[in-house]
């Protein structure tokens, strides 16, 4: 998600600082930008120089103190508690008091990252949608002490970037996850008790709903790790056993079968 991020940022004219732990992840994620650059310049939306250009306004880094000049962070690490946590914690040290902190997290509370930082009110969730240079959505989210001023900049923000930024308080999962995830859980226990196939469960959607992808299908876009993340926020957070992640959605991910990503999920790839 994080180059998707960097790749609508840097097409918008924003000068980006790409930050992760390993230099592999940064070569992998702007390995996937030029990849991605390429195909909208193929379908016209780009030239090839404002890929070009586009390209050079990322700047990779491994290094958190060379985040100290920017403006807006998008935070887009690990969906886990802990790993966030820290990171708001020691950026808020880095970037200028006046910055705002977004994350793009799936599921965890944005009032929760807000208070392990001194700038609650301009702390908030920005949830972009994979693949993110084609989806127009954004789900902005209000944590408890967001301020105006912080969600009218990142509504403005969003809009720059060409996407549709929708209004959401929040609240484990926030709208689009508190939805999707019982659907694609409850998909994975069709598998698991044999109710019919992936492909199967995946055409009754695609045919019977008109959904562009079935729920199996897109658990495995998205990554079967990143969907018992969000079912374990879920099923903690709103304490109701309807939440709780199929044991074979736990299985595959203890077996590295994390869909598209590791070569195997539903589907082979
Ligand atoms: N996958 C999706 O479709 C999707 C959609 C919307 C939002 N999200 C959210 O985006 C975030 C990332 O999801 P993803 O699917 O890209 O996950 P991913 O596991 O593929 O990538 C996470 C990246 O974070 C990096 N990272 C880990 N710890 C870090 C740290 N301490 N500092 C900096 N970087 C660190 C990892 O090296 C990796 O490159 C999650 O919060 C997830 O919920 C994912």
């Amino acid at each position: 998600m994080g180059n998707g991020i960097a790749h609508v940022f840097a097409r918008a004219g924003f000068p980006v600082l790409l930050y992760d732990i390993q230099q592999s992840f940064l070569d992998r994620g702007l390995a996937a930008i030029e990849k991605n650059l390429a195909r909208e310049v193929a379908k016209s939306k780009l030239t090839p120089a404002e890929s070009v250009v586009a390209l050079s306004r990322i700047i990779p880094t491994l290094d958190r103190e060379a985040l100290a000049p920017a403006t807006l962070l998008v935070e887009a690490a690990t969906e886990q508690f802990p790993i966030k946590s820290e990171l708001f914690r020691a950026l808020d040290k880095i970037l200028p008091e006046e910055a705002i902190l977004a994350s793009n997290t799936s599921s965890i509370s944005i009032t929760k990252l807000a208070a392990q930082t001194q700038r609650p009110d301009k702390v908030i969730g920005m949830h972009f949608f994979n693949p993110v240079p084609v989806m127009a959505l954004v789900e902005v989210i209000r944590g408890l002490q967001t301020s105006q001023d912080t969600y009218d900049r990142v509504h403005a923000l969003a809009l720059q970037l060409g996407k549709t930024p929708v209004e959401v308080n929040d609240a484990p999962g926030f709208v689009s996850n508190r939805v999707l995830m019982p659907m694609i859980n409850e998909a994975v226990f069709s598998v698991m008790e044999g109710v019919a196939t992936p492909a199967a469960i995946d055409q009754v959607f695609q045919l019977g709903m008109a959904h562009p992808m079935g729920p199996l299908a897109l658990a495995d876009f998205i990554g079967l790790d990143v969907c018992l993340d969000i079912l374990r926020v879920l099923h903690e957070g709103l304490g109701d056993p309807k939440y709780r992640p199929c044991p074979l959605l736990v299985r595959m991910v203890d077996a590295g079968w994390l869909g598209r990503k590791s070569g195997r999920g539903f589907y082979r790839y």
